[in-house]
């Protein structure tokens, strides 16, 4: 408690503050502060056309952001927060535009981990926070890989130990009557239609202005990925395209893999997943350690496009040379 209370002293003076959630850590800063927003971009190397989700800890801190609060809100507050799903709202005229990189939107969850609920209590005020990575790299998942990304760059890091859900919230546009998810995540399309009659569906254009964020590469760690089947991670086989390219030869292998495991040696760094859950959670801490360990081509498996599998793909496609 007394380091959440050091950390809202520190928000409060304008300060830089990293603390978990359970998606991915954040990069917190008052999103009344202008200029401590202005410092989050900078030391994140943001581009300031890329907005930040703010984060509350009370349904009512929503009537200091949002202009209005279209019903369809409801159900999917009540059913998902505080959770993993980032409502885009009509932002109100008091939140530095900033912080929406000029959008009349504005991004809010609630995120649903003790140290960031208390964080934003004891403050009193919503929480801005993109992940807690440079720009265009691999949101962290625990302190220790905040540090590695930022460490002496901002004045304090919150330890929460490792996120539990490991992927960035789901975030969906309930602007229209159209509900549009701008990023998938854990909260699946099938888990939003649940509880709303209205349309539910996917940004059809990722370049849309309506969804900023995905102009941009999202990671491009220093280690070339490649999405392959299990079968190719069973036998070799079918890896053919990427020997031709001279992608793998002589290169330091590693492997993503799920269930089965991989055939292919030697690899220096080989990580398994046991279940969708499993690599969702991991697959980002697995990034950062993959990069650690010196690989240089990492062999991720690719998943079935549905449900979870949508998240997951999402990120492992953003990250990986196409076969295409
Ligand atoms: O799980 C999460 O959402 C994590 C944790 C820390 O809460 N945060 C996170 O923030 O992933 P960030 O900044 O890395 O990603 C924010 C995403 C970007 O894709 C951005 O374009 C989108 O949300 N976004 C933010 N405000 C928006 C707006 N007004 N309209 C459309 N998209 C918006
Ligand atoms: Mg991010």
């Amino acid at each position: 408690m007394e380091l959440i209370k050091k950390a809202a002293a520190i928000l409060r003076q304008g300060g830089v503050v990293a603390f978990p959630t359970e998606t991915v850590y954040g990069l917190g800063a008052r999103v009344f502060d202008a200029h401590a927003i202005q410092r989050l971009y900078k030391i994140k190397g943001r581009p300031f056309d890329n907005p930040l989700i703010v984060h509350i800890a009370d349904r009512n801190q929503l009537s200091l952001l949002a202009k209005e609060v279209p019903s369809s809100a409801d159900k999917l507050i009540q059913a998902f927060w505080p959770g993993p799903l980032t409502l885009v709202l009509k932002r109100m005229d008091m939140v530095p535009a900033m912080v929406s990189a000029g959008l009349e939107t504005v991004a809010i969850r609630m995120p649903n981990h003790p140290m960031a609920l208390k964080l934003i209590l004891e403050l009193g005020e919503p929480i801005a926070a993109p992940s807690a990575n440079r720009s265009g790299r691999i949101s962290p998942t625990s302190a220790l890989h905040v540090q590695e990304e930022l460490g002496n760059s901002v004045e304090m890091i919150l330890d929460g130990g490792p996120c539990t859900i490991g992927l960035e919230s789901t975030v969906l546009d309930i602007t229209s009557d159209r509900l549009c998810i701008l990023r998938p995540g854990v909260i699946t399309k099938e888990a939003i239609q649940s509880v709303t009659s209205l349309a539910v569906s996917y940004a059809e254009d990722p370049n849309a202005i309506g969804s900023p964020g995905l102009r941009h590469p999202h990671y491009l760690p220093s280690l070339k990925m490649i999405l392959v089947t299990p079968d190719q991670l069973q036998d070799g086989s079918g890896l053919e395209t990427f020997l031709d390219q001279k992608v793998l030869l002589g290169k330091r292998l590693g492997a993503i893999s799920l269930q089965k495991g991989v055939a292919l040696k030697p690899l220096i760094y080989n990580k398994r997943m046991t279940t969708l859950t499993d690599y969702a959670q991991n697959l980002f801490a697995a990034l950062y350690e993959a990069e650690a360990a010196g690989v240089e081509v990492l062999l991720v498996e690719s998943v079935p496009e549905e449900g979870l599998g949508v998240a997951i793909m999402d990120r492992l496609k953003r990250g990986t040379l196409s076969e295409k």
